[in-house]
């Protein structure tokens, strides 16, 4: 599969417990409980979001993001319920590079599960076995220690920081910087078999 494949109609992906599916309008207020709790938004930097309306616009945004072939961006739900308990996404791509950025962001209740590494193996194996990438990144606040223990576990290597990069609740935050090649990933393997 290519990269114009991987746009062409929205890439559905399926683990062990959980769907990875298309962000929809009707997910905002599922959204919103999460991207709506300091627990969550303080870990990446931001401010949690003020109004049910900023998640809407952001639910919006992220729709149209995926028809520019700007990002893909998965909603996390279990086999049994359509409720959006996280995200995921792939963004940033650089398609002469074959390079492409993670994010992912759980509901606070659904933390400590394994259901972050789950989800993020997933994209992970679609990006580098479907999308044919050659490198994914990945880039998070120094104090994060959930997502770098994340990202360790699944064969990503610390590549850098750049020092006060973030400016958030009035002072300056180190940013790191992670990558993982797809060398690494068909000799790492990470913990999640392969679907
Ligand atoms: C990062 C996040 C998605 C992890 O979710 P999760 O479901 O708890 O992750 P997992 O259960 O798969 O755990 C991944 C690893 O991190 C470890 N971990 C989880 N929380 C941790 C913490 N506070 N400190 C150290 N390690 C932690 C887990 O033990 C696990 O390692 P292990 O398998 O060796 O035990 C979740 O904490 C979150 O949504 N944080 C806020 C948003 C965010 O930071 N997004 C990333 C921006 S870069």
């Amino acid at each position: 599969m290519s990269a114009d494949d991987g746009f062409a109609r929205f890439p559905e992906l399926a683990t062990e417990r959980l769907r990875l599916r298309e962000v929809q309008i009707g997910d905002a207020e599922a959204i919103h409980a999460f991207r709506a709790d300091p627990n969550v938004t303080t870990a990446y930097g931001k401010e949690p979001a003020a109004s049910i309306n900023e998640t809407r616009d952001w639910v919006e945004k992220r729709i149209a993001d995926f028809g520019r072939r700007d990002s893909i961006v998965w909603v996390i739900t279990s086999h049994e319920s359509e409720l959006a308990i996280g995200s995921c996404c792939l963004w940033h791509f650089d398609e002469t590079f074959r390079i492409a950025e993670v994010g992912y962001e759980l509901a606070h209740s659904h933390w400590g599960a394994g259901l972050a590494s789950e989800a993020v193996t997933a994209v992970l194996r679609f990006g580098f076995d479907r999308l044919e990438l050659h490198r994914i990144e990945a880039c998070l606040l120094e104090r994060n220690e959930a997502s770098k223990r994340l990202l360790l576990k699944l064969g990503f290597r610390l590549e850098g920081k750049l020092r006060d990069r973030v400016f958030f609740r009035g002072r300056y935050e180190d940013l790191l910087y992670y990558g993982l090649l797809r060398d690494d990933w068909l000799n790492v393997r990470p913990v999640y078999p392969r679907a």
